[in-house]
């Protein structure tokens, strides 16, 4: 199958290409160090990728959703801590408000999510409840025209930069996941307190906190949807935001095999370039196929997603495979390496500490295998 791409969705890959060339790929050493890329943000912002399909009354690029993949695949291949930062901005962080706010909602916090101005984010983790998202504690109790909030979010990625947050939290515990509510809160609420800085394997320049709200007053009209909606609004941001934790693996696997084909035509050995010894050419082969395959399933789910079609099953066959990818042909391309892939000098070892992640975050690849299983039986 050759996908096929609109002239539009190219001019999107090469401008992305050309940013993360100039761009991103100077501030690595800075990410690696731990600063959160705010200039590139901005910058994003300027070029319509924080609101690539967004539609334009709110201030959006309104560009469709093969860009916005095409978008966080090439950022990733560069810089899969920018990858992430877009996915979870655009694809939970202001997408439940486009898709589940009332008008008011959507005018209040879109424009500014659309241009970078605002930076989204998405709380659904707690410290006990992970896989299992329907079992959160965070308890929300209406309070006149306020909801009181009280509880503890873990691994909040953008935490302590967004400056609004996709909150989910129990209005009625006895209801389980049919009693979780979801509000739009604003990070300098009265109680929102950032806690604890994770310093995470990869993903050095992404921030990742634990949040905390003690009586944190939101206002009523913050509700997202309704009352006992939550589940069902972050389940359905969740199906689409796999494909693009998809795409991001997708990037990651791609620049790993671009470095290991490259370095095996200029390290010699024995006389020969390595690239001639078929234990390192079977190796690429391996590795060319499984990031082929990862390349259609993630286009697929996005091809669909984009017509309108139920894409849960093959979003979570996307994510599943090109986590799976990511992370053995960045340990491959290491291997290619040898000692040198194990130094911070080349690119392959930050790589495969990326990779990880992408089998973890937006469901672990047990869950995605557990959602496939349900579309399957169902
Ligand atoms: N779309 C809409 N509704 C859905 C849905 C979907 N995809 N999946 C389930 N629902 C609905 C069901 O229809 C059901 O509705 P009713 O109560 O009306 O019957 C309700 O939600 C509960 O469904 P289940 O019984 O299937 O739910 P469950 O408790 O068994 O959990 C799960 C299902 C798939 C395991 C879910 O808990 C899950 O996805 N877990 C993983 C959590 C996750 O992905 N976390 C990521 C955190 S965010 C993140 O990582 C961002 C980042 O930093 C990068």
């Amino acid at each position: 199958m050759e996908l096929r791409f609109t002239e539009e969705q190219n001019m999107m890959r090469n401008m992305v290409r050309e940013f993360a060339k100039e761009k991103i790929a100077p501030f690595i050493e800075h990410m690696e160090a731990g600063e959160f890329p705010r200039e590139i943000i901005k910058e994003m912002g300027e070029l319509g990728l924080m609101g690539i399909t967004i539609p334009e009354q709110y201030g959006g690029a309104e560009m469709d959703f093969m860009s916005y993949i095409i978008a966080i695949h090439e950022l990733s291949k560069v810089s899969a801590t920018v990858g992430v930062i877009l996915s979870v901005h655009t694809s939970v962080g202001t997408n439940p408000i486009l898709y589940f706010g009332t008008e008011d909602q959507k005018q209040k916090y879109v424009p500014k999510l659309a241009s970078g101005e605002y930076l989204g984010a998405f709380c659904l983790t707690e410290p006990s409840a992970g896989s299992d998202a329907g079992s959160l504690k965070t308890r929300a109790v209406k309070d006149g025209d306020h909801y009181k909030l009280n509880g503890s979010k873990v691994f909040i990625t953008n935490g302590g930069e967004a400056d609004v947050y996709i909150v989910f939290a129990n209005t009625d515990p006895e209801k389980g996941s049919r009693g979780i509510s979801a509000f739009i809160v604003e990070k300098d609420t009265p109680g929102f307190i950032v806690g604890k800085d994770e310093h995470k394997m990869g993903l050095h320049g992404s921030r990742t906190v634990e949040l905390t709200f003690e009586d944190m007053r939101v206002p009523a009209e913050n509700l997202l949807g309704q009352e006992g909606e939550g589940f069902k609004i972050a389940m359905a941001n969740l199906d689409v935001g796999r494909i693009g934790i998809a795409a991001q693996a997708l990037g990651i696997a791609e620049a790993a095999l671009d470095e290991a084909v490259a370095y095996s035509k200029e390290r010699k050995q024995f006389g020969k370039p390595i690239s001639f010894n078929q234990g390192i050419g079977f190796k690429l082969a391996d590795m060319a196929t499984a990031v082929e395959a990862s390349r259609l399933l993630v286009y697929n789910a996005a091809n669909l997603r984009q017509l309108g079609k139920p894409c849960g099953q093959e979003a979570s066959m996307a994510k599943l495979f090109a986590s799976k990818t990511a992370v053995d042909v960045a340990i491959e391309a290491v291997q290619v390496f040898g000692g040198y892939g194990y130094t911070e000098e080349y690119p392959v070892e930050r790589l495969f500490r990326d990779a990880k992640i992408t089998e973890i975050y937006e469901g672990t690849s047990e869950i995605q295998r557990l959602v496939i299983g349900k579309h399957l039986t169902n």
